[in-house]
């Protein structure tokens, strides 16, 4: 299920050749598929609203391309933030201000008052004097912030531990077992509506079972809160749901999650609120590179790309795995080392990687690259910053261009004294 398909022997996304993209954008560049979004978004809504009455924020940080926001905007998504940037994002592309949730280990007391200014959704707190803090500038303001304890309930997420965040040695959320003392503390402050609890416990995730424990124990302390007489209205159960990166990745599907949190959470009568980034975003996009050379190696050639792991992280970052195809296959395969052109070792997308035979000018792409792509992308070794396009049906557009090496350089200043 894929929206990057072979037509006469090369590859599309939905009606345009990615050809047709790399000569008039260049190379390398990001395309992501309208469709394929559109298409993802609609299938987590349905998976989830098994569970009943729920409330969608896209985790921005996975793709924060102001198409790709807008896009979401119009099929009910709002958005998840974690920094005033996202923030200003978010509302840029669209989205109303009540459906965008702020989470975020460090938020500044600058980003709390903005965040208030606009009348964000809803503030996932981290610890208890950020409660604190958020009320008193609300206060100040004479308003009121919604916003839900974020707890760390200590399950381990199964994942890579880079992108790990449930265990209760990672820095997110505060110990659940303190969760219900905190939220005695907090609540009667004014200027808080202390709502809810929430929860996110890693990215990525190939099992739903750390999910349902996670879930279970949140379930647990809801019970223990309103225990103890609060009014719980709001559960956010984060995002974190894996996708498929090569053969033989089986992640659950959004029908599976949704049942899943269904039986979870039934009887618990709040909104749920999710957060997802990778499964709506990640095979809706690719990464296409030309090919500079191929360079002899030791054992395998070094095809040379003129992406790297300044345009796309994820590999040096995590030794994650992205299927490499040609965007007009040669029909013969060879086994090969695909690296970028960056002065580190670790700029390597593939090793001893069964691929198509390929020479200097002929393209190829990084599948799976819509997710955690672009937005971690950086200028290093002075490379301009990788645009990105997006297709609907045989319509294409620049979203994002490249942005210049020498743009960077015109903010820099070489001081008269020296
Ligand atoms: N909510 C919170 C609070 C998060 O921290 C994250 C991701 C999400 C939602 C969205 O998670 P998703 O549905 O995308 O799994 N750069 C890494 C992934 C980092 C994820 C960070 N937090 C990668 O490329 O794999």
């Amino acid at each position: 299920m894929t929206d990057f398909e072979y037509s006469n022997g090369e590859l599309y996304a939905e009606q345009v050749p990615l050809a047709r993209i790399a000569e008039q954008v260049g190379t390398p560049v990001y395309v992501y598929s309208a469709e394929a979004f559109r298409r993802r978004a609609r299938d987590f809504r349905d998976g989830v609203a098994q569970a009943g009455r729920v409330h969608l924020a896209f985790a921005i940080k996975a793709n924060p391309n102001l198409a790709v926001l807008r896009l979401l905007a119009n099929e009910g998504y709002g958005a998840d933030v974690v920094s005033g940037g996202e923030m200003a994002r978010a509302l840029a592309a669209g989205m109303a201000a009540k459906d965008i949730v702020f989470s975020g280990v460090g938020k500044t007391r600058a980003e709390l008052a903005t965040g208030l200014d606009k009348g964000i959704g809803q503030f996932n707190l981290e610890l208890e004097e950020e409660g604190v803090v958020l009320a008193e500038i609300a206060r100040s303001k004479g308003l009121v912030a919604p916003a839900t304890l974020r707890v760390n309930p200590d399950v381990d997420a199964g994942t890579h531990a880079k992108i790990s965040t449930g265990k209760a040695e990672n820095k997110f959320g505060l110990p659940i077992d303190q969760a219900p003392d905190i939220f005695d503390r907090l609540a009667p402050l004014g200027g808080l509506n202390l709502r809810g609890v929430a929860v996110h416990i890693g990215s990525q995730l190939k099992s739903l079972d750390p999910l349902e424990k996670a879930f279970v124990r949140v379930g647990e302390l809801v019970a223990e809160l309103r225990g103890r007489g609060h009014t719980i209205t709001h559960v956010d159960l984060g995002g974190g749901l894996g996708v498929r990166y090569q053969d033989g990745d089986v992640p659950p599907t959004a029908q599976e999650f949704g049942a899943m949190v269904a039986r979870v959470t039934q009887g618990w009568d709040v909104e749920l609120m999710f957060e997802p980034g990778r499964v709506i975003s990640a095979n809706a996009g690719l990464l296409v590179t030309e090919v500079l050379w191929v360079k002899p190696g030791v054992t395998n050639p070094w095809v040379v790309v003129d992406a790297a792991m300044n345009d796309l992280a994820r590999v040096a970052l995590y030794d994650a795995h992205h299927d490499i195809s040609s965007v007009k296959p040669s029909g013969e395969r060879i086994v090969a080392n695909v690296c970028g052109p960056v002065c580190e070792s670790s700029d390597v997308f593939a090793k001893d990687r069964e691929i198509d035979a390929v020479k200097g000018g002929d393209l190829i792409v990084l599948h799976s690259a819509g997710a955690y792509g672009a937005t971690m992308a950086s200028t290093y070794n002075s490379r301009p910053l990788v645009p990105e396009v997006l297709v609907s049906g045989d319509r294409h557009a620049i979203v994002a261009g490249r942005i210049a090496a020498e743009t960077i350089m015109d903010e820099e200043q070489v001081p008269d004294w020296l």
